[in-house]
């Protein structure tokens, strides 16, 4: 009896969860309600079928309970109930399946007005590329892959030339048009997942795979690799961005063509000699950083991750938290120059500063940070040298009280939280595995030892 009660209760435990539970489908901004449908027929299914089992079981236990000189009645055949039983199971699987199939007809069936998006995903961020005013994507090759070319685009082939690059984890789309995305990794299994456009698929080393889907709403959403592909693979994460048509459009044109991208003239370093006056004041006129000054050292770290960081600053996007107190007073000196040649400029005169060691400040166990460093490695480089391809600056010979900090910034959303931060939102996630100021003590007296 007691076992009935249990298998009623569970019945019905089950059905109520599923109607009042607040965990269920994310609201849907695509196409593919046909794909919520077919989830629903399976739930309405499987749960029938639950009852029905469970209610049975139930019924059998109280109806053929035991009973004294009660006696078991053998009956191995029932034509009529193995019928029966055989055309309810018949009906149910084909239900569960053929409307999954018609869906799957839908969704390997690209409309031909799509427009083209190609992702490319590699540890741990992702990358788009659309086709410029030819409409064609140029080829690829991994023989191409450099830290100037990071799409390995041909740059033989006329179609590439106007290819336009979204080296950002954000993609934005336009709202009402249907997009193809061609997904491609340049190194390990990666899956593309966003969970309100019910989009989900696979990314394969060697293989272009793709899906599609009509964005029905405008919105942000969260992009989850949802493939175990290493140790940073809880960070892999984007955005894609619905946006209305012209919002779109501007957003488009700001984006670099891949000929642009390989002609960018490099920054003038006797021009930024001028500009960095302004920086020397606190940084040092070697760019050897100043600890009573709060200025890190600059030589050394990457042209790109310096010009990357000016941009931010300038954008808003790092100095305006409020109790960022010293990256407010680098916003204002970010302010200073005027463009993006301006930017490249300062930083090809910091590429001509001397690059020596600076004393380390920091004490900790050397030990246990080489085992915590091996998650920062995957990125930074296993000597802390800085990652172009990973968009990890170096760490190795830097200012480790300004790492120190950071590290603090990044754990209590002091840095990394703005919205256009993307990267930093990823650095976020991972400073969080250093829980207090000591394991990140550790992990920098490692490094200072690189
Ligand atoms: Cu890429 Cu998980």
């Amino acid at each position: 009896m007691g076992i009935a009660i249990v298998l009623i209760l569970l019945a019905l435990g089950s059905v109520l969860f599923h109607f009042l539970s607040p965990w269920y489908f994310t609201p849907i901004a695509s196409n593919w309600h046909a794909i919520d449908t077919t989830i629903s027929i399976t739930f309405w299914v499987t749960g029938i079928v639950f009852v029905a089992v469970a209610g049975f079981m139930a019924w059998a236990l109280i109806r053929y309970r035991h009973r004294p000189g009660g006696r078991a009645s053998y009956q191995p055949e029932n034509k009529r109930l193995e019928g029966w039983l055989m055309v309810v199971t018949t009906v149910g699987v084909a239900a569960m399946l053929a409307p999954g199939l018609l869906v799957w007809a839908q969704v390997i069936e690209v409309p031909h007005e799509a427009m083209v998006v190609e992702v490319v995903a590699q540890q741990w961020n992702w990358s788009y590329r659309l086709p410029g005013k030819d409409g064609k994507l140029g080829t690829v090759h991994p023989r191409f892959v450099s830290d100037a070319n990071p799409f390995g685009i041909n740059p033989a082939d006329p179609h590439g030339q106007d290819d336009v690059l979204a080296q950002t984890p954000e993609l934005r789309l336009p709202v009402g048009k249907p997009v193809k995305l061609l997904l491609r990794s340049k190194d390990v299994l990666h899956d593309f997942a966003v969970a309100q456009l019910r989009v989900k698929m696979d990314m394969v080393p060697g293989l272009v795979t793709y899906s599609w889907f009509t964005p029905t709403r405008t919105g942000s959403f969260d992009l989850l690799c949802e493939e175990l592909c290493g140790v940073g693979h809880f960070s892999m994460r984007g955005r894609i961005v619905v946006d209305e048509p012209g919002a779109y459009q501007a957003w488009l044109e700001r984006l670099p063509t891949f000929a642009q991208a390989a002609s960018r003239a490099p920054g003038n370093a006797v021009a930024g000699k001028a500009l960095y006056a302004t920086c020397a004041a606190c940084h040092g006129a070697g760019g050897e950083g100043n600890l009573a000054m709060n200025a890190p050292k600059l030589g050394g770290q990457g042209a790109w991750y310096l010009e990357r960081q000016l941009r931010q600053f300038k954008l808003g996007a790092r100095g305006t938290h409020d109790k960022d107190v010293f990256g407010k007073m680098m916003a204002p000196m970010a302010a200073t120059l005027a463009d993006d040649t301006a930017i490249a400029d300062v930083v090809a005169y910091i590429g001509t500063l001397p690059d020596a060691r600076v004393a380390a400040t920091i004490k900790g166990d050397v030990d246990t940070g080489r085992r915590r460093y091996a998650t920062c490695a995957a990125c930074h480089g296993a000597e802390g040298q800085g990652v172009a391809a990973t968009q990890a600056p170096r760490l190795q010979g830097m200012s480790d009280w300004y790492m120190a900090r950071q590290l603090k910034n990044f754990r209590e959303g002091v840095r990394g939280a703005h919205p256009q931060d993307v990267y930093g939102a990823q650095m976020a996630l991972v400073a969080g595995m250093l829980a207090d100021d000591a394991a990140a003590g550790d992990v920098l007296a490692y490094i200072n030892t690189r």
